[in-house]
């Protein structure tokens, strides 16, 4: 399978038809996840979305030796991505983990997670459509909360992650190997911005 590169690119982005239900893995990073969610649910698209070339290449690589179909590969700058790439109303369950935390006070203006791009993207959820994100950051995990409680669109709703407690990403399981805690938190659109 081939990577589509959408950085640079000022142009909706087409979903692929066929899937009623589809998943977005946003900074999929080595993809293990964004595997292990195809594989559980083979009849949902599952895109994983990444800004590093290489390794969404290696990812690629794994989704062939797997046989799977339902999953697409795109190098995105996420705001970019979400600005201008992809449409609104169109994914069921958007997933955003262990997103970089950026910990120096001089760098948090590079951290994903904003009241203005969380805004953005519940924008492109589809009714009911889920947001999840997670943190083993401590602080980042405070940010998280404070940029997404004065947006009345979401409701917190941890049933909306359930089927999938199992599923870590890679980060995720090294955090864990390591003995930190890694914390998830989950929304549903309460309705479109
Ligand atoms: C800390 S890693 C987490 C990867 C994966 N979600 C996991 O938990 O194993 C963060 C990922 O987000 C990607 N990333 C960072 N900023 C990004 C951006 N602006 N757009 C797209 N991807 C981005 C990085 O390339 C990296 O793969």
């Amino acid at each position: 399978m081939t990577v589509e590169i959408l950085t640079g690119e000022y142009r909706p982005w087409i979903l692929p038809e066929g899937f009623d239900i589809v998943e977005l893995d946003l900074g999929c990073g080595k993809g293990g996840f964004l595997l292990s969610l195809a594989e559980k649910f083979p009849d949902r698209l599952v895109i994983g979305a990444d800004v590093m070339l290489g390794r969404l290449r290696k990812v690629a690589r794994k989704v062939t030796r797997r046989g799977l179909t339902n999953v697409r590969l795109l190098r995105v700058n996420a705001w970019e991505f979400v600005a201008h790439n992809l449409a609104d109303n169109a994914i069921d369950r958007i997933h955003i983990l262990c997103p970089d935390p950026w910990p120096k006070a001089r760098h948090r203006s590079k951290r994903l997670v904003t009241s203005e791009f969380v805004g953005r993207t519940t924008g492109k959820l589809k009714k009911n459509g889920v947001l999840h994100l997670s943190t083993d950051h401590g602080e980042y995990l405070q940010f998280m909360n404070a940029a997404i409680s004065p947006l009345s669109c979401l409701r917190a709703d941890a049933s909306t992650i359930s089927d999938i407690a199992m599923i870590k990403t890679d980060f995720e399981a090294d955090f864990e190997k390591a003995g930190c805690t890694v914390s998830h938190l989950a929304y549903r659109a309460a309705r479109r911005l």
